[in-house]
């Protein structure tokens, strides 16, 4: 495995490689979602970059910057074991100057949910996501269902800035309690763990309220909030695969989306329907 810091040396490196490049862009710390992903790209492309940078922008005054879990050699280390080809590691100082050109998320589905508790958080995600998506020019590239609002909007610069990548969602791999998988569950103690399985509950509720063929979105939602209880909820919500809340759910065109705190971690989760 390669390992490389200089966005310039990387763009040289891969180009002249004529073959399909598959692209796992991530903060680090790296957990079997991530593995997954890894593993997808491997048997979709005959290249696969990842690459670990914790993207300063994404965090707002006070969020979990300096606290985000850093992992560097367990992380070089299930790279290599993952057949990863080459890790892409910048500094900060690799990747932004000073007085930049930025990417700014649409006003309304970029400032719903997650952009509600963390306005400003996405131009953050696409800025980088471009600036990656340009260094390394992958054929394909990967992001996890989890952090739906992100995978839809960075489908959406994709699309509204004609880019050629193809962008490629992957399932949200839960433990075998149902807790999704997130850098952010190294926060939790053991009760705060126990506590945050409510969020993952709540879905598994929605969903079975889905199948006895009730569709209505209050409805759902009351008894999610019933599940919930006593988390400090930021949102629950159901909305279309193009961030339009529903008033009833729509089987292949649904996502029901879970934000809440277990003390000071904001999880979130989601169920596509
Ligand atoms: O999902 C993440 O880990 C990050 O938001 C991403 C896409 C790597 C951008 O920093």
């Amino acid at each position: 495995m390669k390992i490389i810091s200089n966005p310039l040396e990387l763009k040289e490196y891969l180009k002249d490689k004529n073959q399909s490049i598959g692209f796992v862009p991530t903060m680090g710390a790296l957990h079997n979602g991530h593995i997954s992903l890894i593993k997808k790209a491997k048997a979709e492309n005959e290249i696969v970059v990842v690459s670990v940078f914790l993207n300063p922008t994404q965090f707002l005054k006070g969020e979990d910057l300096d606290k985000y879990p850093k992992k560097d050699e367990a992380d070089k280390k299930i790279c290599e074991l993952s057949g990863v080809d080459i890790l892409f590691f910048p500094h900060a100082e690799n990747i932004y100057t000073e007085d930049e050109v930025s990417i700014l998320s649409p006003n309304v589905r970029g400032y719903i949910l997650e952009g509600t508790s963390r306005p400003g958080h996405f131009n953050g995600v696409l800025t980088v996501v471009m600036k990656l998506l340009n260094i390394v020019s992958p054929t394909k590239a990967y992001f996890g269902k989890k952090d739906a609002q992100q995978l839809h909007l960075i489908s959406l610069m994709v699309k509204q800035f004609f880019m050629s990548v193809e962008i490629i969602a992957a399932e949200t791999i839960r433990e075998s309690d149902g807790l999704a998988l997130s850098s952010r569950n190294a926060y939790l103690d053991k009760t705060q763990r126990q506590e945050a399985l409510k969020i993952s509950a709540s879905l598994h509720a929605a969903s079975k309220m889905v199948t006895q063929k009730i569709l209505n979105s209050d409805e759902i939602l009351k008894k999610m909030r019933e599940h919930l209880e006593p988390l400090e909820i930021s949102y629950v919500e159901i909305v279309s695969r193009d961030f339009i809340p529903l008033r009833h759910v729509e089987i292949g065109n649904t996502i029901i989306l879970v934000e809440a705190k277990v003390a000071q971690t904001r999880l979130l989760d989601n169920i596509w329907l």
